[in-house]
């Protein structure tokens, strides 16, 4: 059994985030949530991983090198722009062979890993070519949507359709045989100029294909827009190893709370669920639950909530902040000189919201 993981694709929905850097290495409790995937591959005995990569390949490539670091071999599989899941598979032919494989999507984050239905599919019957992870949604118009039979066997799948057959959202984990390969390479490309993995799924069923599907039994969350990326990170807090490495000074420290080596905390109250990234500097603020504060970042005089400030970023004297996603190195800062107006250097398709 291999791994492809995709962690290409443009993510505009994360932007200004994603201008420049990839969507799969925007941070939630101060790791990458390309990272989550690598070690819930990892944790199911899976060494062999393939990562489709796009324009952001050099940064990718920085962050995972060899896969080492995990107890993984990372082959990099170059996609010269996001054509789609199923091109995904198609340009990933020659490092899969005809194993099986477990497709992950590198901006999909879930909480229990993946062993089970990994251990599932190596037990199927042999009718069985593929199997996918469904979850309830509110609003399955975003997704891949499944119909199903009473026995888990899928009978139908449609990609974002306007009026949803079910409110059973694809997961973007899927395993699959070498029947795949067949597929990809005879469909068609979607009206939004895409191979769906979807349609080579439903070219399975329609060619006599056992497909059948499991429900994710923990959290789930695709992390593609900057108030999924805020939930999942709380979820992600929840589960931190709590632990202080740095130096807290005059402080106080409630609740689950990391504060990695280097760090210094004067004056400040922290409470978590909270981390503090490596060599980050916090004096006389307030850091509440559910924030993460990146290496190297300094808060001063401010009050952080439910928030995401990526590493290298300065917060200086400006009150209270609440469900923010603040970008690497930014600076927010109090404006004392007249015009008392708000000035700001703010990037493309960025959002603030000002008092
Ligand atoms: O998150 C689950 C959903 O993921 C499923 O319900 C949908 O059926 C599935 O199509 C997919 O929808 P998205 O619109 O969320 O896909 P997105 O374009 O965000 O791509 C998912 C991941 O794959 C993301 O990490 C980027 C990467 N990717 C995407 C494309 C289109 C690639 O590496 N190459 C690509 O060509």
């Amino acid at each position: 059994m291999k791994a492809l993981i995709l962690a290409g694709g443009s993510g505009t929905r994360l932007r200004p985030l994603t201008h420049t850097a990839s969507k799969q290495l925007v941070p939630i409790a101060n790791k990458p949530i390309l990272f989550y995937g690598l070690e819930a591959i990892a944790e199911c005995g899976i060494t062999e991983v393939g990562i489709v990569v796009g324009h952001t390949a050099v940064e990718v490539k920085a962050a995972v090198g060899d896969g080492s670091n995990f107890g993984l071999k990372v082959t990099y599989l170059p996609q010269d722009a996001p054509r789609g899941l199923a091109h995904a598979v198609l340009i990933a032919r020659e490092f899969l062979g005809d194993e099986d494989f477990v497709m992950y999507l590198g901006d999909n984050f879930l909480v229990g890993g993946v062993s089970d239905i990994v251990q599932g599919f190596i037990e199927r019957d042999a009718s069985t070519a593929a199997r996918i992870l469904l979850a309830r949604v509110p609003d399955p118009r975003k997704f891949g949507v499944a119909e199903i039979a009473g026995d888990g066997s899928v009978l139908r799948l449609v990609e974002k359709p306007d009026n949803p057959p079910s409110d059973l959202a694809l997961v973007g984990v899927y395993l699959f045989d070498h029947h795949i390969h067949e597929a990809v390479a005879d469909i068609e490309p979607s009206a939004r100029g895409e191979l769906e993995i979807t349609d080579a799924i439903s070219w399975l069923i329609e060619h006599g294909f056992g497909v059948n599907s499991s429900m994710v039994d923990g959290y789930w969350k695709d992390l593609g827009d900057p108030e999924a990326l805020l939930e999942g990170n709380r979820i992600a807090l929840m589960a931190i190893r709590p632990l202080i490495m740095g130096e807290v000074i005059d402080s106080q420290v409630d609740g689950p709370v990391l504060i990695e080596a280097g760090a210094r905390i004067v004056d400040s109250i922290i409470r978590g669920p909270a981390v503090i990234g490596r060599d980050a500097s916090l004096q006389s603020c307030y850091v509440g639950p559910f924030s993460a504060i990146g290496d190297r970042c300094s808060i001063s005089a401010s009050e952080v909530v439910n928030s995401i400030i990526l590493s290298d970023s300065i917060v200086d004297d400006v009150g209270a902040i609440e469900g923010s996603v603040i970008g690497k190195f930014a600076t927010i800062c109090h404006r004392n000189e007249r015009p008392r107006a708000t000035k700001l250097v703010v990037g493309d398709h960025a959002r603030v919201e000002l008092l």
